[in-house]
């Protein structure tokens, strides 16, 4: 079957185009930070490949013989929400599984159950110890949507992952990769208690952020051209401008202009047939009329005021020292780090890409007026 564009979920090399996951980042770098023990965060923006990195950089560990990496994504939690005791059986429960297709039931169920009796506040913690020791090899954890934990079950689950840090490798993973939208020491958590604690300060052993960036013109190039070269269909060469202005290398937005123009607009499906600029338009105005997840997701923290305060001073001519002093930095670091706004050195603040940027017009047009 003909690969495609990749709208869903990770990329699968077999079935959608895909740039090679291990080339976003600096293997060698984290390569290092794992042999070095090493707990750190790997965040970017929603759909920028984080789950296809996560799982490309597993597979890379398991095909060689240094650790046991496991990958465990712990949105489930998300439902639990602030019941601990069913976020941390739930994280428990999800690593333990993926474990089974790794090394066997055995050892992940025997970890499970001998960690039934404990508390919320230490079954985790002591299921890693568990399982730290009865594996082979160290072992590497990734945890993926981090950020969708909150309030208390959040702040136990990071003290438990920081619990035995002091033990590892023998009776801790080795390196604990937390991966998730925002940095975690950018959260600010609200316990049950009344309490507001930084992610900062429930783990603290942090050694470093790791920020995934978005695909330049020549890995859209790239991506592009395995279509023309696995179909024979072409892209005209003023495409790359506009599909560059519209996305700014959003990986996802890079690949949805890609299946829109190919895929969806049936016309296309003739491979005989030259993609234009236009026809990349179409698909643009196809893309932000649909509202597709991505999308929803994107407006959906636009309208949150804080954002839209942060987006009014990024889509605004002048630079209004007014706006600019309601804002705070939190409230920059978070717009940038939901992928909203660009923030470069000796630069002002500006929107991420043109399609984000219609994207707010509509939003302030459809409101009588943006509170600022
Ligand atoms: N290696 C890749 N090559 C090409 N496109 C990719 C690649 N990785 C991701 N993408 C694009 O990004 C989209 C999201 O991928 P993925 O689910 O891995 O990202 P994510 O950051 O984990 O997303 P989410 O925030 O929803 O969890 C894919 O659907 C695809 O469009
Ligand atoms: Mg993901």
């Amino acid at each position: 079957m003909e690969r495609f564009f990749n709208t869903a979920g990770p990329n699968i090399a077999e079935d959608n185009y895909t740039l090679d996951p291990l080339s976003r980042f600096d293997l060698d770098e984290i390569l290092t930070l794992i042999r070095q023990k090493r707990y750190f965060v790997l965040h970017a923006p929603r759909q920028t490949g984080k789950t296809s990195c996560l799982l490309a950089l597993r597979d890379y560990l398991n095909e060689r013989d240094d650790y046991i990496a496991v990958y465990a994504n712990v949105e489930d939690g998300q439902a639990a929400r602030n019941n601990v005791g069913a976020v941390v059986a739930g994280t428990v429960n999800v690593i333990a599984t993926e474990m089974d297709d790794i090394v066997g039931e055995d050892i992940p169920r025997a970890a499970k159950a001998g960690v039934q009796d404990e508390n919320e506040s230490t079954m985790l913690s002591a299921f890693l110890t568990k399982l730290s020791k009865a594996l082979p090899k160290p072992l590497v954890l990734f945890i993926d949507e981090i950020d969708s934990l909150v309030g208390d079950s959040l702040v136990s689950v990071l003290r438990q992952l920081r619990a035995g840090y002091a033990d590892r490798p023998a009776h801790f993973p080795q390196s604990i990769v937390l991966c998730g939208v925002r940095d975690v020491r950018d959260y600010r958590i609200h316990t049950t208690s009344g309490e507001i604690i930084t992610g900062g300060s429930a783990f603290n052993i942090k050694a470093k952020s790791l920020r995934l960036g978005d695909f330049s013109l020549d890995e859209i190039r790239a991506l592009y051209g395995q279509h023309t070269a696995e179909t024979g269909q072409r892209f005209d060469e003023g495409c790359f401008p506009f599909v560059w202005q519209a996305t700014e290398g959003q990986p996802w937005l890079v690949n949805a202009l890609g299946n829109e123009v190919t895929n969806e607009m049936r016309e296309n499906r003739d491979r005989s047939v030259v993609i234009t600029p236009e026809m990349m338009y179409r698909a643009q105005e196809r893309i932000i009329y649909r509202r597709d997840t991505h999308i929803d997701q994107i407006l959906e923290k636009m309208k949150e005021p804080a954002m839209q305060r942060v987006m009014n001073m990024a889509v605004s001519k002048d630079f209004d020292i007014a706006l600019a002093n309601d804002i705070t930095s939190d409230d920059i670091i978070e717009a940038n780090e939901n992928g909203l706004i660009t923030l470069q050195r000796g630069q002002r603040l500006r929107v991420a890409n043109s399609i984000y940027n219609t994207l707010f017009k509509e939003l302030a047009s459809n409101h009588e007026r943006i509170t600022i």
